[in-house]
């Protein structure tokens, strides 16, 4: 019988993080400050230093942490958010939430993140209709690499716009010198488990270098508070960190540098293993941009069968995304750019195991697989 491999090995994590995760698990519970208990106040400073940004604000999940954003800017029915074909839905989900309209832009053929020149046909189309008011840009950090913000920040800026940076999937990874988090008017990030740095359900935060957004961040989320608790100064929801959650990412975040960067190791291992075949398209990374690698993303000819020929020797894969957000039931309605690399792409990518604890010997078996596969 063949031993399954791990997609992402969180019990190995686990398990480098020992005794004092379960301290600091059980200290949240001990406490009963289960609800913004003094953790959560903590991670937020630490998770602000290690952005280099003024403000990180915890939700309870990276979709009320991007809508979150959205409310504060007062966003809503009449005005378009801009946002890529290719990535999760939540990202679009958020400007519906909001009361927006989502209008999709396609994305780059080697990185997966957003066409700065599919953004500026979008921002025509929005012009050229005239029903919209184009209000925000938000590009997604897709499988872990910044999009390419030197690109995108002078379209936003010339066309006097919003960015809010979704980063759910790289939190940490770099551009030029700045951590994601610390890009744009806005970032919000997720914690989710799966999440190059996870919790233990779910979570979420959102980051600002500006004051006056973070305060409304902060009563957002929390009913639309004032400054006394049973004052309700406008519309907010619930979605607060809870301490449990929060004492855990302390623990992760202080291994979380190291974490990166083994992740980086195996995606240069991956890279330079799969050179030797030209069958396989390995990920891209821009220049100045180091990525966390939330996913190992390649292409191959025929998908089917790799992962059928994985799948037989206990190797998983993913495929994110089948189809791009503008063709789905939910988001057809939406206007929408030209989308042909989110389509064609959404036929051939694969994403493979890919986690800081994924040792050489079981890389090895899974790049001898689709050497074998690929032949
Ligand atoms: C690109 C992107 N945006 C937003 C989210 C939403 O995060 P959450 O699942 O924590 O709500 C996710 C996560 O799944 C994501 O991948």
């Amino acid at each position: 019988m063949v031993q399954s491999i791990p997609f992402i090995d969180l019990q190995a994590q686990r398990r480098r993080l020992g005794e004092p995760l379960d301290q600091a698990i059980f200290g949240a519970v001990a406490s009963g400050a289960w609800i913004m208990g003094p953790q959560v106040a903590e991670f937020e400073e630490r998770l602000a230093r290690f952005a280099g940004v003024k403000h990180a604000i915890a939700c309870a999940n990276g979709t009320d942490a991007l809508l979150i954003v959205l409310m504060a800017w007062g966003v809503g029915p009449g005005d378009a958010v801009f946002v890529p074909a290719f990535t999760f839905a939540a990202s679009a989900e958020v400007a519906a939430l909001a009361g927006a309209s989502p209008v999709f832009v396609d994305v780059l053929e080697d990185t997966y993140n957003m066409d700065p020149a599919s953004l500026e046909a979008a921002i025509a189309l929005v012009k050229r209709d005239g029903k919209l008011r184009p209000h925000v840009v938000m590009p997604v950090d897709l499988f872990g690499q910044p999009a390419d913000y030197r690109a995108i920040e002078p379209i936003v800026r010339r066309e006097g716009l919003k960015m809010l940076c979704d980063t759910a999937q790289a939190f940490g990874a770099a551009y030029h010198g700045k951590i994601t988090g610390a890009i744009g008017d806005a970032a919000a990030t997720s914690f989710f488990p799966a999440k190059p740095l996870g919790c233990y359900g779910d979570g979420g935060a959102s980051f600002t270098n500006d004051d006056a957004l973070a305060g409304l961040l902060r009563s957002i989320r929390n009913h639309g508070a004032g400054t006394d608790r049973y004052e309700n100064v406008r519309i907010g929801m619930n979605s607060r960190l809870d301490t449990i959650q929060a004492a855990i990412l302390i623990e992760k975040l202080m291994i979380f540098p190291e974490e990166i960067e083994a992740r980086e190791k195996a995606a240069r291992r991956y890279n330079a293993l799969f050179a030797k075949s030209n069958r396989i398209r390995v990920p891209a990374v821009i220049a100045g941009a180091q990525s966390t690698w939330a996913q190992y993303t390649i292409q191959v000819p025929d998908r089917a069968k790799l992962q059928a020929d994985l799948k037989a020797q206990g190797i998983p894969t993913a495929v994110y995304y089948p189809t791009p957000l503008s063709a789905q039931k939910a988001y057809a309605h939406y206007p929408s750019a030209p989308v042909p690399v989110s389509r064609r792409i959404g036929e051939t990518v694969v994403s493979l195991p890919m986690h800081a604890y994924l040792d050489e010997a079981t890389q090895d078996r899974i790049v001898a697989a689709v050497l074998e596969s690929v032949a």
